[in-house]
């Protein structure tokens, strides 16, 4: 809070600094300690609390109980709580029952912001959905929107809170589709450039993503699929396609690791396989753009390779002014280099995890001097597979010959 009220925003995130300082200078922002403090007197609470993974895969909401037990007491009367956390179905009547005050209207909104693009995706939202049984509380924070001008969803909160749900299980569905037909491309000898650019001029199916990769991960598409899972079982259903879905992308991981492991001349069977094997990463992050380091599948692989003997160093934007506490846990086994090349430095195989602008921009001859091997594996597709060959690479990437 000291941090946030000295203008410091303590994440990677595009365009935030400016709206934070801005409301701070006009007086319509501040921060302060404590939940009940914040809520007092107000006409709108908004909830947006974490919902981690409980060991079961399904949603941890002590968070969210917490918040509501706090301001209940405090809150004026007729007051509007919105919230915005991910949580199961039924999860605000939790909040109306914790809150004990029949006085004020629960509804729910879920968010849809991306990392890295939260701004813009928060100020042009392809739909803003508002759930409750009482219209006039969800016309209320309706009108909150309104500036926006978006698209306003009004459902019943069951449905609202199955909206977020079903909308990143779908989105993870579409990439893990995109993975899967890429290991196909490769098999068929097929190009899944084409296959997706064909796939996605179809106005049923859309363009958007369809990008094969390492697979995904980050704070949202790993936690709201398990617990769109365990949401499920619970209540006597078997969502065994989403089950493939999160399986497609754990074989992913695996996939990318095969084709590090076939790129130093070496495969994954018995013990330390990789040993001798250095491995150069270009990317830590789960996606450009962010310097979220939560599910990564950058991580996830960069510690398979590590586990099956080789050594790993890399280099992601967000590292480059040294680690703070929390990244130097999650990279702890992995050299961290200051720039691209010097991940690269003396490695056999070059792997690019994240597909950050300043890769792609980076000069072939130049890496291939610093290297000792010659293998590039790129997971995101960043480069041009006849120019990184022309220079010297052995390369490899997803879906494509
Ligand atoms: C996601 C949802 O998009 C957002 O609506 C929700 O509110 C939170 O979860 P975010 O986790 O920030 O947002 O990342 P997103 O941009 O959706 O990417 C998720 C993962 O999918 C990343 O690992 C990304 O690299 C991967 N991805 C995305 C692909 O591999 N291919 C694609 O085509 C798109």
């Amino acid at each position: 809070v000291a941090r946030l009220r000295a203008g410091e925003i303590p994440i990677v995130e595009a365009g935030l600094d400016e709206v934070v300082h801005d409301a701070v200078a006009a007086g319509r922002l501040e921060f302060v300690v404590g939940a009940a403090t914040g809520a007092e007197g107000a006409d709108f609470v908004f909830l947006c609390v974490p919902t981690p993974q409980d060991d079961d895969g399904s949603a941890d909401l002590s968070y969210l109980a917490a918040a509501a037990a706090e301001i209940g007491p405090v809150l004026k009367a007729g007051a509007t709580v919105i919230n915005k956390s991910t949580v199961p179905v039924g999860s605000t009547s939790v909040v109306e029952r914790v809150l004990q005050r029949p006085d004020v209207s629960v509804v729910s909104n879920p968010e849809f912001l991306r990392e890295g693009t939260a701004v813009h995706d928060f100020l042009n939202p392809d739909r803003v959905v508002i759930g409750c049984d009482d219209t006039t509380a969800a016309e209320r924070v309706a009108a909150l929107y309104a500036p926006l001008d978006a698209k306003v969803v009004v459902t019943d909160a069951a449905s609202a809170e199955t909206i977020k749900y079903a909308a990143n299980g779908f989105l993870a569905m579409k990439i893990s589709f995109a993975n899967a037909v890429a290991a196909m491309c490769e098999a068929v000898g097929a190009n899944i450039d084409a296959v997706m650019n064909g796939i996605g001029s179809d106005a049923r199916i859309g363009p958007a993503f369809l990008r094969p990769g390492p697979g995904w991960g980050g704070s949202c598409f790993p936690k709201d699929s398990r617990a769109l899972v365990a949401i499920a079982s619970q209540h006597g259903y078997d969502f065994s396609m989403m089950r493939g879905v999160i399986s497609v992308n754990d074989e992913q991981h695996e996939r990318m690791v095969r084709k590090v492991a076939a790129a130093a001349g070496r495969g994954v069977a018995g013990y330390h396989p990789l040993e001798g094997v250095r491995v150069g990463a270009l990317g830590f992050t789960f996606k450009a753009g962010t310097d979220d380091l939560r599910e990564s599948p950058a991580l996830a692989i960069l510690r398979r390779l590590a586990a099956l003997g080789a050594t790993v160093t890399g280099f992601d934007p967000t590292t480059a002014g040294g680690l703070d506490d929390v990244q130097a846990a999650r990279l702890a086994g992995f050299g961290v280099a200051p720039d691209a090349l010097g991940a690269l430095a003396d490695a056999d195989v070059a792997v690019v995890l994240t597909e950050w602008p300043e890769f792609a921009a980076l000069d072939p001859d130049k890496m291939l001097s610093v290297m000792r091997g010659t293998a590039l594996v790129d997971t995101r597709n960043l480069f041009d597979p006849a120019v990184m060959r022309a220079a010297g690479f052995t390369y490899d990437s997803v879906g494509r010959q």
